[in-house]
């Protein structure tokens, strides 16, 4: 029972390739098996290239991208630290409920929703709260805001003495990301969006002055399982042999390492540009429907997950289950604060192509006209 393959254009996961599938039919390995070895150090590889970093502690964290977000907080805020989240939709808030389990003052600098936010802003709340860590989403799907001048901010943290995570979960592949030349400490992907590789493993990469805050902590890493010291050495990080740390799947390795090669192989740049053409296309046919993009700003528009104001008086649960019912297309509604509000459609890795763009601008406007009697413009044919 899985029934009939579905074409996944929400906001993630998204559909693996065939290479990816049968990649993961590979007889498994066992954690130290040096075949495993292997691959784990072929996708360390393929991750520095992904993040644009040489940091040698890059591996990935077994879990999902929330994983990524808990492995970074949790390994560098103690009792007290103080934390300023950027919020620009969902994902500063989840950065915010997690580093106030683990002990930190959170504080939070917000965006008005549906807008990134200006540096004036962040440099005013660096100011007020003289944070240890800032924490912003390159791109937060919940909105489909884009933060620009990453750089700057990594420039404001060094001044501040401050660290820079960056969650790049769902901008990774679809927009330009230079973990090293922008300064930025942390960053985390998911590898079930725009890689489209199999959910459940997580890139992630700390620089060295990451690694000096662990290293001076006062007190132990909070949690076991994310501990970036220990599984650093399981990843074969930091030039020590390697030790047992948890039994990484080796099914979900085989399925990252085909879908980073693949990227590779277009190489990031056109990856990024196709991502981008393709975001293109759907904004001017969803314009020309008479329909409008929930971030007004053209340039902080992600081009990976793409949000769309639900016009009145269309119910988007009728829509969604329209278009998965009889074309078993995937259109995902709101988030956190765009919940009832937008429809958000994901072009990620191999469904941001022209043909599939197209697909889904026809079978949006069949639904709505179907679900709610309403007729849009036709320029879009
Ligand atoms: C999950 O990442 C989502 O945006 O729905």
């Amino acid at each position: 029972m899985g029934g009939e393959s579905k074409i996944l254009m929400g906001a993630g996961p998204s559909n693996c390739c065939e290479k990816v599938l049968d990649a993961m039919s590979n007889p498994i390995l066992g954690h130290l098996h040096p075949e495993n070895l292997m691959i784990m150090d072929e996708i360390k590889e393929g991750i520095k290239y992904l993040f644009q970093t040489q940091n040698p502690a890059t591996m990935c964290i077994s879990g999902s991208g929330h994983a990524g977000m808990e492995a970074a907080m949790c390994n560098l805020l103690e009792d007290g630290d103080v934390v300023l989240m950027g919020v620009t939709g969902l994902w500063g808030n989840r950065a915010g409920d997690i580093a106030q389990r683990y002990g930190a003052d959170v504080h939070y600098v917000r965006a008005r929703c549906g807008y990134a936010l200006s540096f004036e802003d962040i440099r005013e709340a660096f100011q007020t709260y003289n944070p240890k860590v800032f924490f912003i989403a390159q791109g937060d799907s919940s909105t489909g805001v884009l933060q620009s001048f990453i750089s700057d901010i990594g420039d404001l943290c060094r001044r501040f003495n401050c660290l820079l995570v960056v969650d790049i979960v769902a901008s990774l592949g679809s927009a330009e990301f230079l973990m090293d030349e922008w300064k930025v400490d942390v960053a985390y992907t998911g590898s079930q969006k725009v890689l489209c590789g199999p959910a459940g493993i997580t890139p992630i990469s700390f620089n060295q002055r990451a690694l000096n805050k662990i290293k001076a902590r006062q007190s132990k890493v909070k949690s076991y399982y994310f501990d970036i010291t220990l599984l650093g050495q399981f990843w074969g990080c930091f030039g020590t042999s390697r030790i047992y740390h948890h039994t990484v799947s080796s099914t979900l390795l085989y399925g990252l390492r085909e879908a980073i090669a693949i990227v590779c192989q277009q190489g990031l740049k056109n990856m990024i540009r196709r991502h981008i053409e393709c975001s293109y296309r759907l904004q001017k046919g969803i314009e020309n429907m008479g329909m409008e993009m929930f971030v007004p700003e053209p340039n902080h528009r992600m081009s990976s997950i793409n949000v769309i104001k639900i016009p009145n008086g269309v119910d988007w649960r009728k829509v969604s289950q329209y278009a998965m019912n009889k074309y078993f297309l995937e259109i995902a509604g709101g988030l956190g604060p765009t919940v009832d509000q937008v429809f958000r459609i994901g072009l990620l890795g191999e469904n941001a192509t022209e043909e599939k763009v197209d697909l889904v601008l026809t079978i949006l406007r069949e639904a709505i006209q179907n679900t709610s009697g309403i007729t849009l413009n036709e320029r879009s044919k």
